[in-house]
């Protein structure tokens, strides 16, 4: 049997330490200080098509849907597919949607900061004729196909259950946001 020297309160001598585990996060964010870690080193593979994978998410956002590209003055009157995928001010709008995401995942660690983000952001949505809160949720599908489409291989059957909890408390606070907008409003 193969033995290794391990003195009280050592470590065998091929073996580093484990690293320090890392501090745990927020208790009232979704998830977990080792599935935000990972979650950072798998958005690099994002940052770096951002736009690409804005407009594969904005694209399939509209597959089917001329009411949800109606919403939008700039789309309303583009139905191919291939003209949109061409669109410049479309490849600007997926980058800002995503931007929103990369500045939230960046700031994860802080609650405020992320909810703050998402409040400005939901709220903003009321100035758009049309639109209503629950429309936030078409763009969970597009978000999760288009980050898969991107990430490949590096796309895990772990990294899916985060991006999907990651998604789902993004469009839950927009959506949050902005029913008490309007409803403050209308009263
Ligand atoms: C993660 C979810 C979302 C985020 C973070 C987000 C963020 C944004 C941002 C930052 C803008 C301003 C863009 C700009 O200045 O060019 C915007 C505009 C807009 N968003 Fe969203 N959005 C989200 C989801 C949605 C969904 C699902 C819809 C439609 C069903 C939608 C409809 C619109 C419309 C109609 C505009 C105005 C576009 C225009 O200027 O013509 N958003 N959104």
């Amino acid at each position: 049997m193969h033995e290794r020297a391990i003195g009280y309160g050592g470590m065998a001598d091929d073996h580093l330490p484990d690293p320090a585990p890392p501090a745990p996060t927020d208790p009232r964010l979704p998830l977990n200080a080792r599935q935000v870690f990972k979650l950072k080193k798998s958005w690099k593979g994002i940052k770096r098509n951002m736009a690409s994978t804005g407009v594969e998410m904005f694209v399939r956002m509209f597959r089917g849907s001329d009411d949800t590209r109606a919403l939008f003055d700039k789309f309303r009157t583009i139905t191919s597919e291939d003209d949109l995928r061409m669109n410049e001010t479309l490849e600007n709008h997926g980058s800002k949607v995503l931007e929103v995401i990369d500045d939230i995942i960046a700031n994860f660690e802080n609650y405020d900061d992320v909810i703050h983000t998402l409040t400005v952001t939901g709220k903003m949505h009321k100035n758009f004729r049309g639109f209503t809160p629950s429309m936030f949720w078409r763009i969970e599908d597009p978000f999760i196909r288009a980050v898969m489409l991107t990430l490949g291989d590096r796309y895990s059957d772990n990294m899916d259950v985060i991006y999907r909890i990651l998604i789902k408390f993004i469009l839950g606070n927009l959506e949050k946001a902005l029913v008490a907008e309007l409803s403050a409003n209308s009263t």
